[in-house]
Protein backbone atom coordinates (compact mmCIF):
# COMPACT_ATOMS: atom_id res chain seq x y z
CA UNK A 1 0.00 0.00 0.00
CA UNK A 2 1.46 3.48 -0.87
CA UNK A 3 2.06 5.64 1.76
CA UNK A 4 -0.35 8.45 1.32
CA UNK A 5 0.43 10.37 4.58
CA UNK A 6 1.65 13.46 2.85
CA UNK A 7 -0.98 13.59 -0.05
CA UNK A 8 -1.31 17.31 -0.62
CA UNK A 9 -3.88 19.60 1.14
CA UNK A 10 -7.72 19.52 -0.60
CA UNK A 11 -7.67 22.90 -0.58
CA UNK A 12 -7.31 24.09 -4.70
CA UNK A 13 -8.19 27.14 -6.01
CA UNK A 14 -9.77 26.35 -9.80
CA UNK A 15 -9.68 29.83 -10.98
CA UNK A 16 -5.84 30.56 -10.12
CA UNK A 17 -5.25 27.52 -11.41
CA UNK A 18 -7.18 28.04 -14.72
CA UNK A 19 -5.35 31.59 -15.28
CA UNK A 20 -2.96 29.43 -17.16
CA UNK A 21 -5.06 27.14 -18.60
CA UNK A 22 -3.44 27.63 -22.46
CA UNK A 23 -0.26 26.36 -21.34
CA UNK A 24 -1.27 23.56 -19.14
CA UNK A 25 -3.38 22.72 -21.83
CA UNK A 26 -0.80 21.66 -24.20
CA UNK A 27 0.53 18.57 -22.58
CA UNK A 28 -2.78 17.55 -21.99
CA UNK A 29 -3.60 17.30 -25.32
CA UNK A 30 -0.62 16.07 -26.58
CA UNK A 31 -1.13 12.73 -24.10
CA UNK A 32 -4.76 12.45 -25.25
CA UNK A 33 -3.81 12.44 -28.92
CA UNK A 34 -2.26 9.34 -28.19
CA UNK A 35 -5.38 7.45 -27.29
CA UNK A 36 -6.88 5.20 -29.45
CA UNK A 37 -10.45 5.53 -30.85
CA UNK A 38 -11.14 2.23 -30.60
CA UNK A 39 -10.87 2.65 -26.62
CA UNK A 40 -13.98 5.20 -26.93
CA UNK A 41 -16.48 2.71 -28.80
CA UNK A 42 -16.64 -0.01 -26.31
CA UNK A 43 -19.93 -0.94 -25.21
CA UNK A 44 -20.89 -0.56 -21.31
CA UNK A 45 -17.28 1.47 -20.40
CA UNK A 46 -16.44 4.61 -19.34
CA UNK A 47 -13.19 6.66 -19.66
CA UNK A 48 -12.27 7.96 -16.53
CA UNK A 49 -10.65 11.60 -15.96
CA UNK A 50 -8.42 10.86 -12.89
CA UNK A 51 -7.30 14.38 -11.05
CA UNK A 52 -10.24 16.16 -12.92
CA UNK A 53 -9.90 19.08 -11.71
CA UNK A 54 -12.11 21.95 -13.05
CA UNK A 55 -13.25 19.13 -15.79
CA UNK A 56 -11.43 21.76 -18.75
CA UNK A 57 -9.69 18.23 -20.17
CA UNK A 58 -13.04 15.37 -19.44
CA UNK A 59 -15.22 17.67 -21.70
CA UNK A 60 -12.75 17.62 -24.34
CA UNK A 61 -12.30 13.88 -23.82
CA UNK A 62 -16.13 13.65 -24.36
CA UNK A 63 -15.93 15.54 -27.81
CA UNK A 64 -13.11 13.11 -28.60
CA UNK A 65 -14.99 10.13 -27.65
CA UNK A 66 -18.62 10.87 -28.87
CA UNK A 67 -19.65 7.13 -27.93
CA UNK A 68 -18.12 6.92 -24.03
CA UNK A 69 -19.53 8.15 -20.65
CA UNK A 70 -16.99 10.26 -19.39
CA UNK A 71 -15.95 10.28 -15.40
CA UNK A 72 -13.97 13.04 -13.70
CA UNK A 73 -12.52 12.02 -10.36
CA UNK A 74 -11.25 14.48 -7.95
CA UNK A 75 -10.80 14.98 -4.41
CA UNK A 76 -11.34 18.80 -4.29
CA UNK A 77 -14.71 20.34 -4.07
CA UNK A 78 -13.78 23.73 -5.32
CA UNK A 79 -12.56 21.93 -8.46
CA UNK A 80 -15.42 19.75 -8.41
CA UNK A 81 -18.18 23.15 -8.07
CA UNK A 82 -16.49 24.27 -10.84
CA UNK A 83 -16.54 21.02 -13.08
CA UNK A 84 -20.37 20.77 -12.58
CA UNK A 85 -20.85 24.36 -13.09
CA UNK A 86 -19.20 24.07 -16.46
CA UNK A 87 -20.56 20.99 -17.89
CA UNK A 88 -24.13 20.48 -19.67
CA UNK A 89 -23.17 17.25 -21.55
CA UNK A 90 -25.37 14.24 -19.56
CA UNK A 91 -22.72 11.88 -20.48
CA UNK A 92 -19.84 13.82 -18.76
CA UNK A 93 -20.01 12.84 -14.93
CA UNK A 94 -17.89 14.08 -11.44
CA UNK A 95 -17.19 11.71 -8.52
CA UNK A 96 -15.71 13.01 -5.68
CA UNK A 97 -12.71 10.48 -4.46
CA UNK A 98 -9.20 10.13 -3.51
CA UNK A 99 -6.89 8.66 -6.30
CA UNK A 100 -4.85 6.72 -3.67
CA UNK A 101 -7.92 4.76 -3.14
CA UNK A 102 -9.68 4.35 -7.07
CA UNK A 103 -12.13 1.89 -7.70
CA UNK A 104 -14.02 2.54 -11.15
CA UNK A 105 -17.51 2.64 -10.36
CA UNK A 106 -17.98 1.47 -14.43
CA UNK A 107 -15.26 -0.66 -16.09
CA UNK A 108 -13.18 1.68 -17.73
CA UNK A 109 -12.07 1.54 -21.39
CA UNK A 110 -9.18 4.23 -20.65
CA UNK A 111 -8.19 6.09 -17.26
CA UNK A 112 -6.38 9.29 -18.41
CA UNK A 113 -4.52 11.61 -16.12
CA UNK A 114 -3.42 14.93 -16.68
CA UNK A 115 -0.94 16.78 -13.40
CA UNK A 116 -2.34 14.74 -10.77
CA UNK A 117 -1.05 11.72 -9.88
CA UNK A 118 2.96 13.75 -9.02
CA UNK A 119 0.81 14.38 -5.57
CA UNK A 120 0.94 11.45 -4.51
CA UNK A 121 3.43 9.93 -2.73
CA UNK A 122 3.78 5.63 -3.91
CA UNK A 123 2.09 6.94 -7.26
CA UNK A 124 4.15 4.55 -8.81
CA UNK A 125 2.57 1.59 -7.00
CA UNK A 126 -0.78 2.48 -7.82
CA UNK A 127 -0.17 2.16 -11.36
CA UNK A 128 -0.07 -1.69 -11.87
CA UNK A 129 -3.46 -1.79 -10.68
CA UNK A 130 -4.29 1.20 -12.39
CA UNK A 131 -3.46 -1.17 -15.59
CA UNK A 132 -4.91 -4.42 -14.70
CA UNK A 133 -8.51 -2.71 -14.22
CA UNK A 134 -8.52 -1.89 -17.67
CA UNK A 135 -9.73 -4.45 -20.51
CA UNK A 136 -7.28 -6.18 -23.21
CA UNK A 137 -6.45 -2.95 -25.48
CA UNK A 138 -7.52 -0.22 -22.80
CA UNK A 139 -5.18 2.45 -21.97
CA UNK A 140 -3.77 4.34 -19.37
CA UNK A 141 -2.14 8.05 -19.89
CA UNK A 142 -0.95 9.30 -17.60
CA UNK A 143 1.41 13.25 -17.61
CA UNK A 144 3.09 14.50 -14.56
CA UNK A 145 5.37 17.56 -14.41
CA UNK A 146 9.31 16.69 -13.61
CA UNK A 147 10.39 20.29 -13.26
CA UNK A 148 11.32 19.46 -9.03
CA UNK A 149 15.37 20.13 -10.01
CA UNK A 150 14.21 23.53 -12.09
CA UNK A 151 14.43 27.19 -10.44
CA UNK A 152 10.88 27.52 -10.19
CA UNK A 153 11.03 24.69 -7.16
CA UNK A 154 14.22 25.09 -5.85
CA UNK A 155 14.07 28.78 -5.20
CA UNK A 156 10.62 27.67 -3.51
CA UNK A 157 12.59 25.56 -1.08
CA UNK A 158 15.29 28.73 -0.70
CA UNK A 159 12.83 31.36 -0.17
CA UNK A 160 11.52 28.67 2.69
CA UNK A 161 14.46 28.90 4.36
CA UNK A 162 15.44 32.53 3.31
CA UNK A 163 13.37 34.17 6.36
CA UNK A 164 11.49 34.39 9.84
CA UNK A 165 8.74 31.78 8.07
CA UNK A 166 11.57 29.44 8.13
CA UNK A 167 10.15 27.41 11.42
CA UNK A 168 6.46 27.17 10.07
CA UNK A 169 8.03 26.17 6.67
CA UNK A 170 10.43 23.54 7.23
CA UNK A 171 7.76 20.27 7.37
CA UNK A 172 5.74 21.86 4.34
CA UNK A 173 5.52 18.81 1.65
CA UNK A 174 5.05 20.32 -2.29
CA UNK A 175 4.64 17.59 -5.11
CA UNK A 176 6.57 14.41 -4.75
CA UNK A 177 8.99 13.80 -7.08
CA UNK A 178 8.36 12.15 -9.93
CA UNK A 179 11.31 9.40 -10.71
CA UNK A 180 13.35 9.30 -13.67
CA UNK A 181 10.92 7.30 -17.22
CA UNK A 182 12.66 4.05 -16.94
CA UNK A 183 11.74 3.20 -13.43
CA UNK A 184 8.04 3.55 -14.87
CA UNK A 185 8.77 1.53 -17.98
CA UNK A 186 9.99 -1.27 -15.91
CA UNK A 187 7.33 -1.36 -13.42
CA UNK A 188 4.79 -1.39 -16.23
CA UNK A 189 6.29 -3.33 -19.29
CA UNK A 190 5.48 -6.87 -17.54
CA UNK A 191 1.65 -5.95 -17.94
CA UNK A 192 1.44 -4.18 -21.22
CA UNK A 193 1.09 -4.84 -24.71
CA UNK A 194 2.80 -1.65 -26.20
CA UNK A 195 4.25 0.91 -23.30
CA UNK A 196 5.41 4.21 -24.60
CA UNK A 197 7.47 6.66 -21.94
CA UNK A 198 8.44 10.08 -22.65
CA UNK A 199 9.51 13.62 -21.64
CA UNK A 200 8.76 16.64 -23.25
CA UNK A 201 10.36 20.63 -22.12
CA UNK A 202 7.95 22.76 -22.62
CA UNK A 203 9.24 26.54 -23.52
CA UNK A 204 6.19 27.96 -21.73
CA UNK A 205 5.30 31.77 -23.06
CA UNK A 206 4.08 33.77 -19.98
CA UNK A 207 3.25 37.42 -18.99
CA UNK A 208 2.98 40.09 -16.78
CA UNK A 209 4.35 40.44 -13.30
CA UNK A 210 5.58 37.85 -11.37
CA UNK A 211 4.75 35.24 -14.46
CA UNK A 212 6.29 32.15 -13.17
CA UNK A 213 5.21 32.51 -9.11
CA UNK A 214 1.85 33.71 -10.45
CA UNK A 215 2.07 29.98 -12.42
CA UNK A 216 3.34 27.88 -9.02
CA UNK A 217 0.97 29.89 -6.87
CA UNK A 218 -2.11 27.38 -7.90
CA UNK A 219 0.10 24.08 -7.54
CA UNK A 220 3.38 23.75 -5.94
CA UNK A 221 3.61 26.99 -4.17
CA UNK A 222 0.71 26.38 -2.55
CA UNK A 223 1.11 24.49 0.97
CA UNK A 224 3.71 27.18 1.55
CA UNK A 225 1.32 30.21 1.01
CA UNK A 226 -1.45 27.53 3.17
CA UNK A 227 1.05 27.54 6.43
CA UNK A 228 1.44 31.00 6.72
CA UNK A 229 -0.75 33.89 7.65
CA UNK A 230 -1.60 36.60 4.87
CA UNK A 231 1.31 39.24 5.62
CA UNK A 232 3.61 36.91 6.33
CA UNK A 233 2.97 34.76 3.27
CA UNK A 234 2.69 38.44 1.12
CA UNK A 235 6.73 38.51 1.94
CA UNK A 236 7.51 35.17 1.73
CA UNK A 237 6.19 35.35 -1.81
CA UNK A 238 8.27 38.49 -2.64
CA UNK A 239 10.91 37.07 -1.43
CA UNK A 240 10.48 34.25 -3.77
CA UNK A 241 9.12 36.08 -6.98
CA UNK A 242 12.03 38.08 -6.35
CA UNK A 243 14.27 35.22 -6.83
CA UNK A 244 12.40 33.58 -9.57
CA UNK A 245 12.87 37.27 -11.60
CA UNK A 246 16.68 36.48 -11.84
CA UNK A 247 16.07 32.75 -12.86
CA UNK A 248 13.47 33.52 -15.32
CA UNK A 249 14.21 37.39 -16.69
CA UNK A 250 11.54 38.96 -18.62
CA UNK A 251 12.91 39.28 -22.68
CA UNK A 252 13.09 42.28 -24.90
CA UNK A 253 9.31 41.37 -25.98
CA UNK A 254 7.95 41.51 -22.76
CA UNK A 255 7.71 37.69 -22.47
CA UNK A 256 8.99 35.13 -19.61
CA UNK A 257 9.87 31.97 -20.60
CA UNK A 258 9.11 29.47 -18.36
CA UNK A 259 11.01 25.97 -19.71
CA UNK A 260 8.63 22.83 -18.38
CA UNK A 261 9.67 19.45 -18.18
CA UNK A 262 7.13 17.10 -18.54
CA UNK A 263 6.69 12.58 -18.28
CA UNK A 264 4.41 11.22 -20.57
CA UNK A 265 3.13 7.37 -20.07
CA UNK A 266 0.95 5.94 -22.67
CA UNK A 267 0.36 1.60 -21.35
CA UNK A 268 -1.88 -0.56 -23.07
CA UNK A 269 -3.24 -3.48 -21.58
CA UNK A 270 -1.68 -6.49 -22.58
C1 LIG B 1 -2.80 20.31 -11.25
S1 LIG B 1 -4.49 19.90 -11.10
C2 LIG B 1 -4.85 19.12 -12.66
C3 LIG B 1 -6.31 19.20 -13.03
C4 LIG B 1 -6.66 18.64 -14.43
N1 LIG B 1 -6.26 17.27 -14.58
C5 LIG B 1 -6.00 19.49 -15.49
O1 LIG B 1 -5.01 19.05 -16.08
O2 LIG B 1 -6.46 20.63 -15.70
C6 LIG B 1 -4.35 18.52 -10.02
C7 LIG B 1 -5.69 17.98 -9.58
O3 LIG B 1 -5.44 16.74 -8.89
C8 LIG B 1 -6.35 16.68 -7.81
N2 LIG B 1 -5.80 15.77 -6.80
C9 LIG B 1 -4.61 15.87 -6.14
N3 LIG B 1 -4.47 14.84 -5.31
C10 LIG B 1 -5.58 14.07 -5.44
C11 LIG B 1 -6.01 12.86 -4.84
N4 LIG B 1 -5.27 12.22 -3.94
N5 LIG B 1 -7.21 12.35 -5.22
C12 LIG B 1 -7.99 13.00 -6.14
N6 LIG B 1 -7.61 14.13 -6.75
C13 LIG B 1 -6.43 14.67 -6.40
C14 LIG B 1 -6.45 18.10 -7.31
O4 LIG B 1 -7.61 18.31 -6.54
C15 LIG B 1 -6.45 18.88 -8.61
O5 LIG B 1 -7.73 19.11 -9.10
Amino acid sequence: MPDTARTASTKWDANLYLKFADARMRPAMDLMARLDPANGARPGHAIYDLGCGAGNISRILAERFPESPVIGVDSSEDMLTKARSQTTMARVTFEKGDLARFKASTPPSILYSNAAYQWLPGHIDLFPGLLEALPSGGQLAIQMPRNLDAPSHSLMRQAAEAGPWRDKLKNVGGVIRVDEPAKYYDKLKPLCADLDVWESIYQQVLTGKDPVAQYTASTGLRPYMEALEEAEGKAFYETYAGMLAKAYPMRADGITLFPFRRMFIVARRA
